[in-house]
Parts: C-alpha cells; sequence; structure tokens
C-alpha cells in the first residue's frame, strides 16, 4: 500500500465577496461571504503529501519546480496540524518526526488569475489531515492558508461565517447547500488577455480597509442586507434574486476598491464591456437569466442556467468573435444558438479587447481524496 496520499481541491467563486480583514495573522475576515464551489473535475489543485523517515527536510514542489517551504502561511499550517495530531494522538510518535514532502500543481494556468491559492491551500490542508489521521474542522485549517480557501473545502453554495471570537475558532466555513442542490447552474469563466500585474488579493484588502471610507458603509450596511437574502434564494433556487445580488455585490467590491489610496483597480476595458454585455442580455430577455462577478482581476465569471448557455455563447461570439474548435474549455459546450444582437447599439470588440478563451464549468463537489494516491 502507498503511504502518498493525494486529494484534489476545486476553486470556488465568490457571490459576496471576502475584502477585509479584522485579523491580519489569523486571517480572519471583516466580513461574512458567499461562494460556489466550481467542479474540481474541471478545474483543479492537486497535491501529494507523504512523510518518511528517509526525509531529511519538509520540501514543496509547485507546478514541478522545487520552492522554499518557508513561507509563514504554509508553516502555519503545517504546525497547526502536527500540533492536532500530537493532542489527539492521531499517529505514532515515531511518524510525527518524519520530515514531509509536498507536491501540488494545478490543472489550469497559474497566470489566469484564477483563484488558485484557495483550490491550493484546501488541497493541502486536506492532504495533510488525511496524512496524519487528525479530526478537526477542515475549513479552520485551510483558512489559516489564505482566508477564501476555507469555502474551498465543501462543494456546492457556500458560506463563510466571519465569527466574533478573539481568536477567530468561530470563523469557519459552512455548507449552504451541497452540489446537487441547483444540478443546471452553470458557469462560465472568461479569461482575459491580461499582462498586467495587479495588487494582491491580501495587499488589495489591506490598502482598502485603512484607507476606503466606503468600505465602512460595505461592511455594516451592504454585506448583512445581501448575505441572508442571497442564501435564501439559493436555497429557493431564486435565479433572478441570485443573480441580482451577485452582480450588485461585485460592483461594489470593485467601487470599493476604487476609493481605496492609492486604488487598487482589478476591471479592464474587457471586464467592463462585459458588463455591459451581460447587462444588454438580460435587458432583452426582460429578466435577469446571467450574473457576472469580478474577484481581484480582470477575469468575469458568469452564473447562469444551462438552458442559457447556448444563446449567451452566441452572444459572446458576438461581442468577442472567436473561432477556434478548443476555445471553450472544460465541460462539453452545447451547440451556439442564434441570439439576434441589436449590431447597431453594440460593437463587437476590438482588437484589444480579447478573452483569451473560455472555461465552461458547473458548481460541483469538494476536495476528493484520490485512492490510488
Ligand atoms: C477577491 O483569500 O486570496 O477573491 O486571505 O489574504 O489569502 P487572503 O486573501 P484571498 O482573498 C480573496 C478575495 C476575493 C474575494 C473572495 O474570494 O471572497
Amino acid at each position: 500500500m502507498t503511504d502518498i496520499i493525494s486529494v484534489i481541491a476545486p476553486i470556488n467563486m465568490a457571490v459576496i465577496k471576502y475584502w477585509g480583514k479584522r485579523d491580519e495573522k489569523l486571517i480572519i475576515p471583516l466580513n461574512d461571504s458567499v461562494s460556489g464551489t466550481l467542479d474540481p473535475k474541471v478545474m483543479c489543485a492537486k497535491t501529494s503529501v507523504c512523510a518518511r523517515s528517509a526525509f531529511e527536510e519538509d520540501e514543496l514542489w509547485l507546478n514541478g519546480i522545487k520552492e522554499s517551504i518557508t513561507s509563514e502561511r504554509l508553516q502555519n499550517c503545517l504546525k497547526k496540524i502536527r500540533e492536532l495530531a500530537i493532542e489527539q494522538k492521531s499517529v505514532d510518535e515515531e511518524f510525527l518526526k518524519f520530515k514531509v514532502h509536498i507536491c501540488s500543481e494545478n490543472n489550469f494556468p497559474t497566470a489566469a488569475g484564477l483563484a488558485s491559492s484557495a483550490a491550493g491551500y484546501a488541497c493541502l490542508v486536506t492532504a495533510l489531515a488525511t496524512l496524519y489521521k487528525v479530526k478537526t474542522d477542515i475549513s479552520a485549517l485551510a483558512r489559516i492558508g489564505s482566508g477564501s480557501a476555507c469555502r474551498s473545502v465543501y462543494g456546492g453554495f457556500v458560506r463563510w461565517y466571519a465569527g466574533s471570537n478573539p481568536d477567530g475558532s468561530d470563523s469557519i466555513a459552512k455548507p449552504v447547500v451541497d452540489s446537487s442542490h441547483w444540478p443546471d447552474m452553470r458557469v462560465l469563466v472568461l479569461v482575459i488577455a491580461d499582462t498586467k500585474k495587479h495588487t494582491s488579493s491580501t495587499k488589495g484588502m489591506k490598502t482598502t480597509v485603512e484607507t476606503s471610507e466606503l468600505m465602512k458603509h460595505r461592511i455594516q450596511v451592504s454585506v448583512p442586507s445581501r448575505i441572508e437574502k442571497i442564501c435564501e434564494a439559493i436555497v429557493k433556487k431564486d435565479f433572478p434574486t441570485f443573480a441580482e445580488l451577485t452582480m450588485k455585490d461585485s460592483n461594489e467590491f470593485h467601487a470599493v476598491c476604487l476609493s481605496a489610496f492609492p486604488p487598487c483597480i482589478y476591471l479592464t476595458n474587457t471586464s467592463l464591456k462585459i458588463i455591459e454585455m451581460v447587462h444588454y442580455y438580460n435587458n432583452i430577455c426582460g429578466t435577469i437569466k446571467v450574473a457576472y462577478t469580478f474577484d481581484a482581476g480582470p477575469n468575469a465569471c458568469l452564473y447562469l442556467l444551462e438552458e442559457e448557455v447556448p444563446k449567451m455563447l452566441s452572444v459572446i461570439k458576438y461581442f468577442f468573435p472567436f473561432s477556434s474548435e478548443d476555445f471553450i474549455k472544460g465541460l462539453k459546450a452545447p451547440p451556439i444558438k442564434e441570439f439576434p444582437i441589436e449590431s447597431h447599439i453594440y460593437k463587437s470588440a476590438t482588437e484589444k479587447d480579447l478573452i483569451n478563451y473560455i472555461i465552461y464549468t458547473k458548481v460541483g463537489e469538494g476536495p476528493i481524496v484520490l485512492k490510488d494516491g
């Protein structure tokens, strides 16, 4: 039997964003957040861990390259899991002395600016907790690595409770509904051509908390007014309400980022054009059929029901002409269904406004421990 534990874990896409910490060190957020977990069979991090007496040091490989293992966040995760293993006597003392080797890779380009740290840390802590046989709330462990990672430890739609305890012990994620609840929920990730290096989430949220006046309103008024409503909309499968709250929260999050000083600018012209495109489509439909949301980068994530996908792809194709067969990655895309566009109003994109490719995926399950290592 192999002594290697391998896990795959999903990324998640927030519909009510986490932005701002009340404790930087413990990674405790200022607000509750909600996200959809995206099918790990389409996009995932894969991590293998192994502890042996022959290993001289703890070591880390990321996407095939040996990296320093000294990052404070990674060390905190390792330390916490080893402490729990001692407390719970879950493995023998000899095993605890062994060094661990960690090997992690993403099946999507890290440079695409997708939430790779969320999948990475959810994967790492699930693998380590399995290796050390510890029983604990995995979301709290993942949070120590990267805040949003705590939502990637469950499938479906997930809520991360900010909590109020100073030590962060109640700052954990819980499922709102599992992945089978809204089976026709689909996601199109529009990966944008972008070479600009954006401010990291960690730094961006710190600047925002320190300098933005609008942030106070977001934390005290807007997010609390949305959070219960969106959970209820998810439970009831009320798409228009879910979508409206998602778009409003994304827009407010980026407005708040822009109100930081210096401002954090994540959206590009292409992102703005996508926003315009979605509102155009919803307007023609006479009701909200598609929602966009953007994290700390220009890539768009569109939530929509399966029946809308063929028409939406036609609209995207009009705005951002594409031809190549492999433009749409992930799940098998349905045939595009022509959707009439009032072309005198909306011009298709210029060469500068480009989408590199689309990832077609759905809301899916949480981390999976692979049996064959
Ligand atoms: C915009 O989880 O990457 O994606 O906790 O500092 O590691 P740290 O930040 P991170 O922030 C993610 C922010 C976001 C919104 C979200 O996922 O809720």
